[in-house]
């Protein structure tokens, strides 16, 4: 058995990072190990993706060379020191919501480098955004380990620490915007007169639609707006409601208040 990379905790990302890795052979199940807390998740993990579990996983440790948390970081705490001490020489790589390098090198202060991340719940599918940030400069090894791991949950991109909070304020919680807008859209459809099934699919296809167009576009969004906008026309009217209601205003306000409140959590 050599076991390369181990998943403290087997949830919902955990399972998204593990897919991807096999999907993409960065690594074979034989390769990958996990453990879990109280719930069966892991013995469900390993046995929908062939990776090993472990109820106590300092034995698969061995020559592994990198370890996965990714408990919620309210179950930071609860980490075993026993197992955390055994990382020793590993790198660590965090997908712990707003646990900070600090507290991360507090508890596996033996680790040869830590990488604290920012995913989004889209990486549950692959289609997230993750930024990240080395305790210490990646080595060309470790810096392939993170971006075999990231990419199993989408794009990435390496930020400085003190970026983290605007990152979670923007696409750590933007799904959640996006979800409000969808629903605040599809009510809308149904005060104009639509049956709800019919608002509903028309407004998650409209917003697959134009994120799709907008990725695929080398034009901003303010063009493919204007495009869409002839003066005097329907679409006209709509944005000049959203003006009128300083639309743009609310977002930054959203977004500062997102910010302000992930600095808040970081300092408990
Ligand atoms: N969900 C998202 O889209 C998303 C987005 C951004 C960031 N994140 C971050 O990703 C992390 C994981 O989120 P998730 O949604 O995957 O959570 P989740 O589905 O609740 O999974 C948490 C996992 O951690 C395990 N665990 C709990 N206590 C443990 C312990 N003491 N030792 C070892 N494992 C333990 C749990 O095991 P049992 O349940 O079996 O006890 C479970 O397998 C969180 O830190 C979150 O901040 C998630």
């Amino acid at each position: 058995m050599h076991i390369k990379i181990v998943f403290i905790g087997a949830g919902r990302m955990a399972t998204a990072i593990v897919q991807g890795l096999i999907e993409k052979e960065h690594y074979r199940p034989e390769e990958i190990a996990c453990t879990c807390g109280d719930d069966p998740t892991g013995p469900a993990l390993a046995e929908r993706t062939g990776i090993h579990y472990h109820a106590n996983i300092i034995q698969a440790l061995g020559e592994a060379e990198a370890v996965v948390l990714a408990c919620k970081p309210q179950q930071f705490a609860a980490i075993d020191q026993d197992l955390a001490d055994a990382t020793g020489g590993k790198l660590i790589l965090s997908i712990l919501a707003g646990t900070p390098l600090e507290r991360l090198s507090a508890k596996f202060s033996h680790a040869r480098n830590i990488v604290r991340t920012m995913p989004n719940t889209p990486g549950q599918i692959g289609a997230g955004v993750t930024a990240f940030t080395p305790l210490r400069q990646l080595s060309a090894k470790d810096c392939q380990i993170v971006e075999s791991t990231l990419s199993s949950l989408g794009n990435f991109h390496e930020v400085e620490e003190e970026d983290l909070d605007a990152v979670t304020a923007l696409s750590g919680s933007g799904p959640a915007y996006v979800f409000e807008f969808a629903a605040a859209l599809r009510d809308a459809g149904v005060d104009a007169g639509l049956p709800p099934e019919l608002a509903a699919s028309l407004s998650i296809d409209t917003l697959l639609g134009a994120a799709m167009l907008l990725a695929e576009s080398d034009e901003s969004p303010e063009e493919l707006r204007d495009a869409v906008t002839s003066p005097g026309g329907t679409t006209a009217a709509a944005l000049q409601v959203l003006k009128d209601a300083e639309y743009r205003k609310l977002m930054q306000q959203a977004v500062a208040a997102a910010k302000a409140r992930s600095i808040e959590l970081a300092q408990q």
